[in-house]
């Protein structure tokens, strides 16, 4: 057989069964997590600070309205103290349809928060014990390791940025610096912070652990951290695709669907992937 590893580089299997399941479960679950959440969003569409909410308190931080002007229906968005015209997209969307979120982006398309609930703690459930597995396996095989930067790959991490900014990609068997990072804070900050604030939302769990209410100063402030994180893993999505286009988007899927992975040929990168 000719020696094609030359040329393309060796075929390596570099993600396990364990790794990929669990990685197309969240990515399942968060997809319906954050459609479900914006129905639920949409039932009281305002994000306050501290413990208070409704009239009478000053502590909101974002507000989605719809106002009646002389020039019809509009879509208000206040962040902060600014003021913007997002109509069309939140406030007021479709046919005059006045909704926070509009239907495309909720699950269900409808208003029905009673619905959108179930299908939330449906898959909040799903994520928090696929993340628990994920975690126990990775402890006992070792993946974890593969996910915490070492003091050499911080070192490497202005050569890896500069890199990646010029777009040239290193197809080896381990994850480089800006990865470790990446799937780090998602699997170790984001995720657990998103379980958290999530599980102080339910009266439940304050009776039984009131002092994580306490510390994340509060109900609603714990309810704005649960929505940020939520906007921070759509942030990151967009990334993980991008540089999964960008690094070659047939070997990277062949990687997390199959584990196998072609790695750079001996001898320097390909720039064909
Ligand atoms: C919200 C959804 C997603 C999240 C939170 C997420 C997160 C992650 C994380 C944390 C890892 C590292 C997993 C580990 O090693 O244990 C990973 C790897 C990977 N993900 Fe995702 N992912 C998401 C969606 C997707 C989608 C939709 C695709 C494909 C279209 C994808 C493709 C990949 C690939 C190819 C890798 C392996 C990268 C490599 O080995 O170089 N991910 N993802």
């Amino acid at each position: 057989m000719p020696d094609t590893t030359r040329r393309h580089g060796a075929l390596i299997y570099r993600q396990r069964v364990l790794t990929r399941l669990t990685h197309w479960t969240w990515a399942v679950s968060l997809f319906f997590l954050m459609l479900t959440g914006l129905q639920i969003f949409n039932a009281h569409p305002v994000l306050y600070l501290g413990n208070e909410s409704g009239f009478g308190y000053d502590n909101a931080i974002l507000r989605i309205d719809a106002v009646e002007t002389a020039a019809g229906l509009r879509g208000v968005t206040t962040l902060g103290g600014l003021e913007f015209d997002t109509t069309g997209a939140l406030g007021v969307s479709g046919d005059d349809d006045v909704r926070a979120f509009p239907a495309w982006a909720t699950i269900p398309s409808t208003q029905s928060l009673a619905t959108g609930r179930v299908i939330h703690f449906f898959f909040a459930w799903l994520l928090v014990g696929t993340l628990a597995i994920w975690a126990t396996a990775s402890l006992i095989n070792g993946h974890l390791r593969d996910l915490i930067p070492t003091l050499a790959d911080l070192k490497s991490l202005p050569r890896d940025m500069a890199a990646h900014a010029r777009l040239r990609f290193h197809h080896t068997a381990r994850y480089n610096v800006l990865q470790k990072l990446a799937y780090a804070g998602v699997l170790f900050v984001l995720l657990p912070l998103m379980i958290l604030t999530g599980l102080s939302m339910s009266p439940s769990f304050n009776a039984t652990a009131p002092w994580l209410l306490d510390i994340f100063g509060g109900r609603q402030t714990a309810r704005t951290i649960h929505f940020a994180v939520m906007v921070l893993l759509v942030g990151f999505f967009l990334i993980h695709m991008a540089m999964i286009l960008a690094a070659g988007p047939l070997n990277e899927l062949r990687s997390i669907i199959t584990g196998w992975y072609r790695v750079d040929p001996e001898g320097g990168p390909r720039h064909d992937a």
